[in-house]
């Protein structure tokens, strides 16, 4: 089994940086998917939205978790906030690897998405679209997830350890290395 971790969650949980730093910690390759999206695209997530609307968008992210889950090499792979809502991506996610979820409060997503800018779901009011979609995803995240990291208060090298740890659990309970 080729080893695989997908960060999901809300815009603003830290998907990205956190990815990076965690993919570092284990020597793997580190694949974000938005940015996978737009180097295939050759737009900004933002215009693909504007260009096409969000179902144009969805159809590339779909293309890019798929590969993602039939790459073979090991990977963390960061996975933009509304790729759950899709049964395929969640699936995919959950067959080929392990899925940690990292938590947080609407207060501190909001905080750090305060503007919206780069992220047109957030367009107009950002701190309302917030609350409405993380309501709505909150019950995908927990379905596909086999990890939940909270990370609220937290630095991001106070996260990847806490994910290091606990993908040392879950493994061990697993009885196998993280997927
Ligand atoms: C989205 C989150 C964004 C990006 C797009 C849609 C969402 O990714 O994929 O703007 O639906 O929550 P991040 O979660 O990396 O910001």
């Amino acid at each position: 089994v080729v080893e695989r971790v997908y960060l999901v969650g809300m815009m603003g949980s830290g998907k990205s940086s956190v990815g990076a730093l965690l993919a570092r910690r284990l020597g793997w390759r580190f694949l974000d998917l938005d940015a996978e999206v737009e180097r295939s695209v050759g737009k900004s997530v933002a215009d693909i939205f504007a260009d096409g609307g969000e179902a144009s968008f969805r159809a590339h992210e779909r293309r890019f978790v798929a590969s993602a889950a039939t790459g073979d090499t090991p990977a963390v792979v960061a996975v933009g906030g509304g790729a759950v809502t899709d049964s395929d991506n969640r699936r995919r996610m959950s067959k080929s690897g392990t899925v940690i979820w990292m938590r947080a409060r609407d207060d501190t997503l909001i905080e750090r998405v305060a503007t919206g800018t780069g992220r047109p779901l957030l367009a107009g009011d950002p701190s309302e679209a917030l609350r409405r979609l993380h309501s709505r995803r909150r019950p995908l995240y927990a379905e596909v997830s086999d990890i939940v990291i909270d990370v609220d208060g937290l630095s991001q090298p106070e996260v990847a350890d806490r994910m290091l740890a606990a993908l040392h659990r879950f493994a061990s309970r697993a009885g196998e290395r993280p997927r």
